[in-house]
């Protein structure tokens, strides 16, 4: 399973990096809000600035709703750097935009997916990525996890190539779980990754391991 970070954060995508398991970054309209970066200008530069922290996929989200302006503003996206993946969002006019871009070999992300039907849409519309948002599912008391199993189950039975991206990723378990099922991709906060490190037994044994060899040493 490839590992996304879900921030716009530079200090947080650094320090995924440095660990040596990213895969890439998923960004969105809220997460760039969330650090401040508004205006086009700061938007772009920002794009730039996490293509040459990362190696991976960046993906990029339009804002335009129309076909024309997507396709637009996607390929500008796309012209800053070739790890650029452009995001639309799971509308009408996005799958139009999308099966474009499949055509011209420019890698897509489909997002906001809460159900199988958008996911064979995207799918059938040769989106790199299908983004299904499990933790907005759980918010509303219906099984995130379950939609990923579902996605999972219908592109193995049509050998679709789309990646399932599981976002909208809360917690440590969420990731254990979509490994589980298959996803293809997480993508999720710090905090998330980070918990994966975690068991007490791991802390209590090296500590004895410490302790041990300094008395042999004294
Ligand atoms: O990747 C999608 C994500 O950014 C949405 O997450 O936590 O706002 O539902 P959340």
């Amino acid at each position: 399973m490839k590992f996304f970070i879900d921030t716009a954060n530079l200090d947080q995508i650094k320090e995924a990096q440095d660990l040596g398991i990213l895969n890439g970054v998923t960004t969105n309209p809220s997460l760039m809000a969330k650090e401040g970066i508004t205006g086009k200008a700061n938007i772009i530069n920002h794009y730039k600035t996490i293509c040459d922290i990362v190696e991976g996929d960046v993906s990029a989200e339009v804002i335009a709703t129309d076909m024309e302006g997507m396709i637009r503003e996607g390929e500008e996206l796309a012209a800053l750097h070739d790890q650029i993946v452009i995001k639309l969002p799971m509308i009408r006019d996005g799958i139009k935009a999308c099966s474009y871009f499949s055509k011209k070999g420019v890698k897509t992300n489909v997002t906001l997916v809460f159900s199988p039907g958008q996911a064979i849409l995207a799918a059938k519309a040769g989106a790199t990525y299908v983004s299904p948002f499990i933790g907005r599912l759980d918010d509303v008391s219906t099984d995130g996890l379950n939609l990923i199993a579902e996605i999972r189950s219908i592109y193995d039975n049509y050998n679709f190539k789309t990646q399932i991206l599981a976002a909208s990723i809360r917690h440590t378990m969420h990731i254990i779980d979509c490994a589980k099922i298959g996803a293809d991709v997480m993508t999720g906060p710090l905090n998330s990754i980070m918990g994966l490190l975690k068991h007490p037994l791991t802390d209590i044994g090296l500590e004895k391991f410490l302790a041990d060899y300094a008395k042999g040493n004294q």
